[in-house]
């Protein structure tokens, strides 16, 4: 069997990741794929950065499109990050080259998503996203495997690891809010653009994947009522303490009688729920399946290992020949609703 040769665009928090688990993890890999799996080539703005591990080994291009385009890659792994410019461009040209394609790009999927997905189907390439939702948590894998037979009515969790870190710290160790973002972004938490974070607009990115998977639909980012925790003060948080809840910032999907509902916002949950709980950049999400009830998924949300770790395990899939579709295939017409008419969860 030849060698899977993958081509890794954006070498920061996660792109780095991904390679020193290459680095570790080769023969462990190239025994649980039944082949051999190789970083080839490399792309990310500063070639002189230091980034802590050796790149000599990988051939580097400056323009993400030209490695995807190399003859010498037949995976792009896309970790460049923005739902627009170098990162759709790479993927698309990827795509159009009928190579498969895996990315933690949830914002490029939440708003592109369903054409980056006919594009994979006309080429006969593979479009795999594990880790855009949820970090470690193996989410996408659970929906589009192991809940292939059933029809999900519900998925819900906390699905941004920054916001949480941000609500628990700030509760736990009565650190004023500017620190505790300080420390989320010295994690690697953050997106370039943190408003996206602390907006809920990461979230419901996230949420709208889930929902493509679960539902049927297209990914409809557009009709997640969103609500960030800006407004949410640290006396809000005491507040709910006092009363025995937590503030978590919670994404809910869900098909009601009038269609799919989808809503990001800060709720109130119990304190001693699982949900409750959650501590740091943690995760959860539950989904409700009429043939497997309710399943509960809880892990690390964000930073560089989780992360990494959940790109690996779509580079396994691919290397071992699984092929799974993008989205979800509708069943029935399901009506999307959009945000002001959808009920507060
Ligand atoms: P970083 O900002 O740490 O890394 C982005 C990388 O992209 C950098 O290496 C940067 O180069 C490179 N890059 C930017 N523009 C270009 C360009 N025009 N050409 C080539 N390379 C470019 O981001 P993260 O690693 O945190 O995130 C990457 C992706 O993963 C994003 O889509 C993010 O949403 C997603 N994600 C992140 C998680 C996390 O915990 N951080 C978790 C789940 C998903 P340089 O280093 O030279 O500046
Ligand atoms: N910024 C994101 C978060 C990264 O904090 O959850 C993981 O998707």
């Amino acid at each position: 069997t030849q060698p899977l040769r993958l081509g890794i665009a954006g070498l920061g928090t996660v792109g780095a990741g991904v390679v020193k688990i290459a680095r570790r993890h080769a023969d462990l890999i190239a025994a649980r794929a039944g082949r051999v799996v190789v970083v080839t080539a490399v792309s990310a703005r500063d070639r002189s950065r230091d980034r802590g591990m050796p790149l000599g080994d990988y051939a580097w291009e400056d323009d993400p499109a030209a490695l995807a385009a190399r003859k010498d890659v037949d995976v792009l792994v896309e970790l460049i990050g923005g739902d627009a410019g170098p990162a759709k461009s790479a993927v698309e040209a990827a795509l159009r080259a009928g190579k498969d394609v895996v990315t933690a790009n949830k914002a490029m999927l939440a708003l592109h998503g369903a054409e980056l997905a006919a594009l994979a189907e006309a080429n006969g390439a593979a479009l795999r996203y594990e880790a855009a939702v949820a970090g470690a948590i193996p989410v996408v894998k659970v929906l589009s495997e192991s809940f292939a037979a059933n029809e999900t009515s519900r998925v819900m969790g906390v699905m941004n690891g920054t916001c949480n870190y941000i609500l628990t710290r700030m509760e736990g160790a009565g650190l004023p809010y500017e620190e505790v973002f300080e420390e989320a972004s010295a994690l690697g938490y953050l997106e370039a653009d943190p408003t996206l974070d602390v907006g809920g607009i990461d979230a419901a990115h996230k949420l709208a994947l889930l929902s493509a998977l679960a539902f049927g639909t297209p990914p409809a980012f557009d009709a997640v009522e969103i609500e960030g925790i800006e407004r949410v003060s640290i006396q809000d948080i005491r507040f709910a303490a006092d009363l025995g809840f937590r503030i978590k910032l919670l994404g809910v999907a869900q098909v009601t009688g009038r269609g799919l509902e989808q809503r990001m916002s800060p709720c109130l949950v119990p304190a001693n729920s699982p949900l409750g709980q959650l501590e740091g950049a943690t995760n959860m999400t539950v989904l409700e399946g009429d043939a497997a009830g309710q399943i509960v998924l809880r892990g690390a949300g964000a930073g560089e290992g989780p992360t990494a770790s959940a790109v690996w395990s779509d580079v396994m899939d691919i290397a071992r020949g699984l092929r799974v579709p993008a989205f979800g295939r509708p069943v029935d017409q399901l009506r999307v609703i959009p945000p002001a008419q959808s009920a507060a969860p």
